[in-house]
């Protein structure tokens, strides 16, 4: 692993006291309601472990899985639904909680579509977000860190599938993606 990463952008301590600082907002802003926690697979996994296991509110859980990069770096900015919500969603308060939003593209068609099903509400929570998401109307309630324009990987994060499993957020070494 150790030639892959560049450096480590922000700690595993850091990552988990963003999500405690979050879900106490959370827990806050939907008290003595119930929440049904949207996943966006596979990146938003971790997100979700840790932030479901910090709120104390009474929560459901839920799935998506929607394409967006292949095995590449680059958006395509095509959406295609890979598996949908077992839930009906109409009448709940839903938080869409994700990796990390870059372009914007694949959580503003997300949102879009969830709200055709009639939700009480639908906000997001994402762990990480790049700059170029201020080019999208995109209302984003509940956000970790905002980071640089680089490629990362772990907590979640793939590069082609892989680093998933580190349990901080690191940069990816440019030889790995063939970036000069
Ligand atoms: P967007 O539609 O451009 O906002 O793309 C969001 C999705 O692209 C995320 O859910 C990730 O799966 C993926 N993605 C965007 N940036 C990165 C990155 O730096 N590392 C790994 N995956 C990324
Ligand atoms: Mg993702």
């Amino acid at each position: 692993m150790g030639k892959d990463l560049e450096r480590v952008l922000i700690t595993e301590e850091e990552l988990q006291a963003k999500i405690k600082e979050l879900a106490g907002r959370i827990d806050e802003d939907y008290a003595g309601g119930e929440l049904l926690i949207v996943g966006v697979l596979k990146g938003a996994v971790m997100v979700m472990a840790d932030l479901a296991r910090a709120l104390h509110l009474p929560v459901q859980m839920d799935w998506m899985a929607v394409s967006s990069y292949g095995a590449g770096t680059k958006t395509s900015g095509v959406v295609r639904v890979l598996k949908d919500l077992d839930t009906d969603i109409a009448g709940r308060h839903v938080l869409v909680v994700e990796d990390i939003i870059d372009s914007g593209l694949t959580l503003s068609w997300l949102v879009h579509n969830l709200k055709s099903r009639n939700p009480a509400s639908v906000e997001i929570c994402a762990a990480l977000r790049k700059p170029d998401a201020v080019k999208v109307a995109l209302d984003v309630k509940y956000i970790g860190f905002d980071i640089p324009n680089e490629f990362v990987i772990g907590y979640g994060l793939d590069y082609a599938e892989r680093y998933r499993n580190l349990p901080f957020i690191g940069t990816l070494a440019p030889h790995v993606y063939g970036a000069s």
